[in-house]
């Protein structure tokens, strides 16, 4: 079985839409996604697709490992997506959110440009690799000097690595605080 862990599908700023795993394998596949992403990170509230049996199962693990699941926000998500909001809001956010990735790549490229940033076409992030010599713990350290705080890339690799991973958030940021967030990082990691 594989594990489609995609809460950011939905997201895409431009280009055009992929299949998901789950198309090309239904009874092997169960996809994940989430309504703190689609809708806003109030809700903790995710789903998931997949073949009917195996899901009721799930259910049943769930439900005797944490009794009863948040029944506010699954009535508060269901009453939403009833009244049709769920497709309006993910269009809002895809405006509000594309800007904002490509105000972070054009930092990048101004300030950063040794980098070489990934350029995704949608979500929340985009990574980068600090140049070589130059480590996320000493980074992370004298960024927080400057009011910057980042993210310990260490952690996103299970079997170690990621000394020079960087994950840059840009959703939550206006177009002025990206630009600034991404010169005090080019002081840090340039000095
Ligand atoms: C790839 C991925 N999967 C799952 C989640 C979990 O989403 P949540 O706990 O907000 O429902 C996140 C949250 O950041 C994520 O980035």
């Amino acid at each position: 079985m594989l594990l489609e862990d995609s809460p950011y599908r939905e997201l895409r700023y431009r280009g055009e839409t992929q299949p998901t795993l789950r198309e090309f394998a239904p009874e092997r596949v169960v996809q994940l996604s989430s309504f703190s992403k689609l809708i806003g990170p109030g809700p903790r509230l995710g789903y998931a697709i997949g073949p009917k049996n195996l899901l009721r199962e799930i259910a049943t693990v769930a439900e005797n490992t944490y009794i009863t699941p948040g029944l506010l926000a699954h009535g508060s998500v269901y009453e939403f997506c009833r009244a049709g909001h769920l497709e309006p809001q993910i269009d809002r956010l895809k405006k509000l959110y594309a800007p904002r990735l490509q105000a972070t790549l054009d930092a990048l490229d101004k300030y950063l440009p040794e980098t070489k940033p990934t350029r995704p076409d949608g979500g929340f992030f985009l990574s980068l690799t600090l140049p070589k010599g130059v480590s996320i713990i000493d980074v992370m350290d004298r960024a927080a000097e400057v009011e910057l705080i980042l993210a310990d890339g260490r952690g996103f690799f299970a079997n170690g690595g990621g000394e020079h991973f960087l994950r840059i958030p840009f959703c939550a940021l206006t177009k002025h605080q990206i630009s600034e967030g991404v010169a005090r990082l080019a002081e840090v990691v340039q000095n």
